[in-house]
């Protein structure tokens, strides 16, 4: 008996060791209390403040991608009730649950009407424990209108008991009596400063080296979302070690993300300017068997025009609307290499009347 409990235990522990070795940063860096959250000061405070009163109202936390929203839900719950009674006290459901009416009736009502169990009393000392039950609705704005109606009723039903908190990145989606039911909490793309200071404090927890300004290309080309600047910066991590390389380079980031060199979009550009018809399709032919993704391209020239002082403004309206259209075609999943010969012999045009 005693020889099998050996070894089993060994490997649970060398398991658990392994499983925090690989764990995504994003995982192993998720805020663990309010005070972690970085850049949302705003819905920061308020809810800590809720924390001191357990007056908790429903909510609904909105906002761009990567910005802290459910990490601050399952921080907030966890310094309200502690790791143990959380666990009988919350009910999370996100879209890859089914969520059409019939799991609204169900499920949230099933959990709504249970009674609340009692914290032990070693919780009760370090926690709030305030007497109700949480219900997180994540990504709601991918549930149906319907299902939202009937939401409206289980609300107010089991107010006594339960507190919801939708989440999601469209608040507009919300249906509007249900978004009158919640206090708002907006929650805003992470400026530079914080999001520098969070990547460079991973960064040095896991010993990565880097050159030079390549945290700020990181947060340059992820745009305010967290997620995708650390998963970026672990994909390059793991490259480099890979490879034996040892520090991180802006190039090596452009590669990883996706991005096209910025060498690529001058030439296209120049390409652009000044070439006859035939010449920018015959141009354009070489350039998609690169294989670069049509968006990108449209979404680097955009920025390649706008940023650029040798270009008038009346050009650069021209070339956003021509971009905006684009863009609108390309998300309607319309063909790539057609999209792009449009997009650059339309703006081929205007340069030549500009
Ligand atoms: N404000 C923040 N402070 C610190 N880390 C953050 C913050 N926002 C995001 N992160 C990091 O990004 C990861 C993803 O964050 P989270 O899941 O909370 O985003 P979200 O706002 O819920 O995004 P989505 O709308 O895509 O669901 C976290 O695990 C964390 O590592
Ligand atoms: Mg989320």
């Amino acid at each position: 008996m005693l020889e099998t409990i050996g070894p089993n235990k060994r490997r649970k522990v060398v398991d658990e060791e392994d499983s925090e070795h690989s764990k995504p940063w994003v995982e192993k860096y998720r805020p663990r209390r309010l005070d972690e959250v970085t850049a949302q000061d705003h819905a920061v405070n308020v809810l800590k403040k809720t924390l001191g009163s357990t007056n908790l109202p429903h909510m609904l936390f909105y906002g761009p991608p990567g910005t802290g929203k459910t990490s601050t839900i399952l921080a907030l719950t966890k310094e309200l009730f502690g790791p143990h009674l959380m666990k009988t006290r919350i009910l999370e459901l996100n879209a890859s649950d089914e969520r059409g009416i019939s799991v609204v009736r169900e499920k949230v009502k099933n959990f709504a009407r249970l009674t609340v169990s009692k914290p032990s009393v070693e919780d009760r000392e370090k926690y709030p424990c305030p007497p109700y039950k949480i219900i997180i609705l994540d990504e709601a704005d991918s549930m149906t209108a319907d299902a939202q109606s009937a939401l409206r009723r289980t609300m107010e039903t089991y107010s006594a008991v339960t507190r919801f908190c939708l989440i999601c990145n469209y608040v507009t989606r919300i249906i509007d009596p249900l978004a009158s039911r919640c206090s708002k909490f907006r929650f805003k793309s992470l400026d530079t400063g914080s999001a520098l200071d969070r990547l460079s404090y991973i960064a040095e927890k896991e010993s990565v080296g880097y050159e030079d300004g390549v945290l700020e290309d990181i947060l340059k080309i992820s745009r305010g979302d967290m997620r995708r600047a650390i998963t970026l910066l672990q994909s390059a991590y793991k490259r480099n070690d890979l490879q034996g390389t040892k520090k991180i380079t802006t190039s090596e980031i452009q590669e990883i993300s996706g991005l096209v060199p910025d060498s690529l979009i001058t030439e296209l550009a120049t390409k652009i300017a000044g070439n006859s018809v035939d010449e920018i399709a015959a141009y354009v032919n070489d350039f998609m068997k690169k294989g670069w993704a049509v968006t990108s391209v449209a979404d680097q020239l955009h920025s390649y025009y706008l940023t650029s002082d040798e270009f008038s403004t009346d050009f650069k309206n021209k070339v956003s609307w021509i971009l905006f259209n684009t863009d609108a075609k390309l998300t309607n999943g319309t063909n790539e290499h057609i999209q792009l010969l449009n997009l650059v012999i339309q703006i081929s045009e205007v340069q030549k009347i500009s």
